[in-house]
């Protein structure tokens, strides 16, 4: 959990080459069906390219699908989900249903002003979806991928009008799921400022400090 931009999809695919469990971007998944022109995806991207949520019933159903797959057997980690009551709500239900739950919710705490910087820097790949930041870390060459030499891609929702929208639809709707995880015993709230290695030590500090 956090702000658009706090570092969600770093940490997450950090944790996951780490723990060997798939990470499930639900931004991700709807990014590219935007892209694949589905049905899905039209509908999203008219939400998306405002800034705001997608209705529950569409994120929900796309979440529990993705549960279903054999490789989350082992575990899982959910980057940008739940983001409201409503599908926190109904990720305990579905994952009731298989006698799941969920073990921690990790929030990363970063201020809206070193957002804005974040959000308008980041470049992705869409081929191999690694992510950089012109201002923090940035592509070793002009702006292709270091990795497979595409030609990097600037989000449309990074737009700063957009940005700004994301950060309110953020602290009225997500905000609130700190009281309910911290209320289940669930959460760790770590500092998201500084290098993203850093902020991944005080993940694994914080999850051994809380949970062994
Ligand atoms: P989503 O893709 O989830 O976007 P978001 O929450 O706005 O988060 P971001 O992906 O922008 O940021 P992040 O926290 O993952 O940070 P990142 O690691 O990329 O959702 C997009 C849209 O899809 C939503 O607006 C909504 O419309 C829809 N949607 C998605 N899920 C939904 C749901 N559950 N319900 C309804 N609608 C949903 O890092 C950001 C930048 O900062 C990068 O450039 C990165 O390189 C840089 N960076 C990362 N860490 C550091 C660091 N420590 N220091 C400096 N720079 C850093």
């Amino acid at each position: 959990m956090g702000p658009p931009g706090a570092g969600k999809g770093t940490q997450a695919r950090l944790i996951s080459r780490r723990l060997g469990i798939p990470q499930i971007s639900t931004g991700d998944i709807l990014r590219q069906s935007v892209q694949d022109g589905t049905a899905l995806g039209r509908k999203a991207h008219r939400y998306m390219e405002r800034g705001e949520l997608v209705p529950d019933e569409i994120v929900v159903r796309i979440v529990k699908e993705r549960l279903e797959r054999e490789d989350c057997r082992n575990g899982f980690i959910l980057d940008g989900f739940p983001r409201n009551m409503p599908q926190a709500e109904a990720l305990s239900r579905e994952l009731q249903k298989t006698s799941r739950d969920i073990d921690w919710s990790i929030n990363i705490s970063v201020p809206d002003e070193e957002i804005m910087k974040r959000l308008s820097g980041r470049r992705v790949c869409l081929q191999c979806g690694e992510t950089y930041n012109m201002y923090f870390s940035p592509p070793p060459r002009d702006e292709l991928c270091g990795k497979c030499s595409t030609p990097l891609m600037q989000r449309e929702d990074d737009k700063e009008e957009t940005i700004r929208k994301r950060l309110q639809v953020y602290h009225e709707g997500t905000e609130p799921l700190i009281d309910y995880y911290t209320l289940n015993g669930k959460l760790i709230t770590v500092d998201g400022s500084g290098a993203a290695e850093e902020i991944s030590e005080r993940i694994d500090k914080a999850l051994k400090d809380s949970f062994g």
